[in-house]
């Protein structure tokens, strides 16, 4: 399986998830290419069986704007694809990825029911939690939401 991992992060909170999904990605045979906004290209997004896309809470719970706008921008390279959202946020209620996972469902992608996050001021993910995280999403890739 081929799987993107494309984030963005202010403190490297949401970047240590995406080294801990890409290494539990990676030790499960996947090709994985691992890429911070300010790297990624375009062509990044497509012929991916699983996009994970990560980003902190971000000024009014909302995904980092730059973020949410490449994604929005390059939806169409999704198709085919399970996305599944990561990140780290803080004093909310962490339902920030919900307006992004709207707008791709409404232009046909295919989007994991469950982000996982982390909140800064508790403890770290188990790494149980990263690897359930990544089997669920992997189990479902390339099967049509329900
Ligand atoms: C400019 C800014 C805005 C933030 N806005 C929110 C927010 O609206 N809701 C929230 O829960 N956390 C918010 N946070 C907290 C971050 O989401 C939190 O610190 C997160 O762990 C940072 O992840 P990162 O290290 O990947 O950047 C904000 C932090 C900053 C610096």
């Amino acid at each position: 399986m081929k799987a993107t991992v494309l984030y963005f992060s202010s403190s490297g909170k949401t970047g240590d998830l995406a080294t801990r999904l890409s290494e539990e990605l990676r030790r499960l045979g996947c090709k994985v290419l691992s890429t911070s906004l300010d790297e990624a290209r375009r062509s990044d997004l497509g012929q991916c069986d699983a996009v994970f896309i990560g980003s902190p809470a971000w000024s009014g719970e909302q995904v980092a704007p730059a973020l949410d706008e490449f994604v929005r921008g390059h939806s169409e390279r999704l198709a085919g694809a399970r996305v599944a959202m990561f990140g780290s946020y803080d004093w909310g209620e962490g339902r920030y990825f919900d307006a992004l996972g709207e707008y791709l469902r409404s232009q046909a992608v295919t989007v994991h029911g469950r982000p996982l996050l982390s909140r800064q001021s508790e403890p770290e993910l188990t790494d149980e939690a990263v690897t359930e995280f990544v089997a669920e999403v992997l189990a479902e890739a390339g099967r049509p939401e329900e």
